[in-house]
């Protein structure tokens, strides 16, 4: 029986303990925000010069506004959001040493260049989606339907398979070889009679032997004739030969099953309804008074007291003068530009590394990898210039989409964005179409993105070792006088949009501290 809500708060109230979680489920409290940023005392109008309108340069922004701080925010760019970004129709790139290349894809539909996927751990990240009134949906990271496809390397080379088959096979023959190993007590490790039977119960699991502790293939792996009504018992296939897979390559790095094993990349993921770049118009909506658009840095300085900021915009070279400034400007750009930092500061900011990366969204006029392959979501991981095809995980069975032709790293980048856009796209399509022979039919216009190549950003995210952590990194955790850093590569979560998050609320509770003298600190404790 449906009560209402006037009759739940009569009954219920009179139990106050009880009904605080039945009220929060009716939606009649608000969740307890749970990463509250809830700093006491007043900026009292101090000017704070942030360079960047990227994630981390907004959200320092829209939480010192809230703290009475001035903003100014410069952003080199025409648009805001920095790495976030949706590539849709009329979205323009000029790479360097390239021409201008301008998306023509069909009004509605977008892929994210950038961040495209958030794990379900990056709780500041799904914090701020929610305060902003961004809507998430699922991101499908892992599909066991999509294909492993190893171009030109043993006996199964150039053969699209799905990714169940291998998967299957493989924990198959490893689990029998170490059933077989303990059976025979070729194991080193002392295990007692009960341990030993218990393993091996596990491994028949784990692997789906059979009573013999062998492996034949199963439904696991799918089926060639699919089950049905009637006499339709479905057809499995037989396993692929282990010395096959191995030497085809299936079992190197090319196609660990990093989805799986990678925190970052386990299961549930999620995106922005719209795409990511919603994330970034949702807080530009709230910073977008302080932000000044083209104005390109050229000179950072510290001054005796305060912080002097030379940039050149349409009209010509200018400067700003700021008592504070948060810059978040990614290190290979910053390299290039004019500072009196320290000496540590500016060896840091020229020797962190960034990642080498690039995609390109590709527009089809069917989505043929649905309607005909049963593949929604996922990844299709190659061992060729593509390394993976991702499909959308949005408006599945919708009639166009994009999806990423590719989303390569290190050599694989560099040598596929030495080439033209034109070139690029050639080879997205070449190399797609031995996977999806739709491509030829069905494509309609591509658009890619080398993040090293594109100006203001100039790679992907930065990279750090355990050696660079403990002096490049460290050296950038300080300010340099007025001036502080940040952005992902200020944290240890590169390459993740939670890293633009914390750092800008690490930057804020740094700068508050100083202007208003307490001793605060980020995470906060309480
Ligand atoms: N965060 C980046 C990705 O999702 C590395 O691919």
């Amino acid at each position: 029986m449906p009560i209402s809500r006037r009759e739940f708060l009569t009954t219920a109230g009179k139990s106050a303990l009880a009904a605080y979680p039945a009220m929060m489920a009716l939606g009649l409290l608000k969740t307890a925000p749970a990463h509250a940023f809830e700093l006491s005392g007043s900026g009292n109008n101090k000017r704070i010069i942030i360079l960047g309108a990227g994630l981390a340069g907004m959200t320092a922004a829209y939480e010192l506004s809230k703290l009475g701080y001035q903003c100014t925010i410069l952003e080199a760019r025409n648009r805001a959001g920095g790495r976030c970004w949706s590539v849709r129709k009329g979205a323009t790139l000029q790479e360097q040493g390239q021409p201008l290349q301008t998306a023509a894809f069909d009004n509605g539909l977008y892929f994210n260049a950038g961040p495209s996927r958030i794990p379900h751990h990056h709780a500041l990240t799904l914090h701020y989606c929610r305060e902003l009134g961004v809507p998430l949906q699922v991101y499908n990271n892992v599909n066991e339907a999509a294909y492993y496809f190893s171009e030109g390397k043993g006996p199964l080379s150039n053969k699209k398979i799905r990714i169940r088959e291998i998967h299957n096979d493989v924990r198959g023959y490893i689990t029998e070889m170490l059933a077989k190993a303990i059976d025979q007590h070729q194991v080193d490790a002392a295990l007692s009679k009960e341990d030993a039977a218990k393993i091996i119960e596990y491994l028949r699991a784990e692997g789906g032997l059979n009573i013999d502790k062998l492996y034949k293939a199963s439904s696991r792996r799918g089926y060639i004739e699919p089950a049905g009504a009637g006499e339709q018992a479905g057809k499995i296939a037989d396993p692929y030969r282990l010395t096959d897979i191995i030497s085809s390559g299936l079992m190197d790095p090319d196609f660990y099953n990093v989805a799986e094993y990678t925190y970052e990349l386990q299961m549930t993921m999620f995106q922005a309804v719209g795409g990511m770049d919603r994330i970034s118009a949702a807080l530009e909506k709230k910073v977008a008074p302080f932000i000044q658009f083209g104005c390109e840095v050229s000179a950072i300085h510290n001054q005796a007291d305060g912080v002097k900021i030379t940039y050149r915009d349409k009209s010509g070279e200018k400067q700003l003068n700021g008592d504070l400034c948060i810059c978040t400007i990614p290190l290979p750009v910053l390299s290039n530009i004019d500072h009196n930092f320290s000496s540590d500061v500016s060896r840091a900011i020229d020797y962190v590394p960034y990642m080498v990366t690039g995609k390109m969204g590709l527009q089809f006029k069917r989505r043929f990898w649905e309607e005909d392959e049963g593949i929604y979501g996922g990844i299709t991981h190659t061992n060729n210039e593509l390394t993976q095809i991702f499909y959308p995980s949005n408006d599945y069975l919708g009639r166009k989409g994009i999806l990423l032709g590719y989303y390569n790293f290190n050599e694989t980048a560099a040598k596929v964005s030495a080439l033209t856009y034109q070139q690029r796209q050639q080879l997205a399509l070449e190399k797609g179409a031995m996977i999806h022979p739709q491509y030829t039919k069905e494509f309609e216009t591509g658009f890619s993105v080398s993040w090293h190549k594109t100006p203001y950003s100039m790679g992907g995210w930065a990279l750090y070792d355990s050696e660079s952590r403990q002096t490049l990194y460290k050296a950038l955790l300080m300010p340099d006088k007025q001036v502080y850093f940040a952005g992902e590569h200020m944290t240890y979560l590169n390459a993740w949009m939670a890293g633009a998050f914390e750092s800008a609320r690490s930057v804020v509770a740094a700068v508050h501290a100083r202007v208003t003298d307490q001793r605060l600190s980020y995470p906060q404790t309480h």
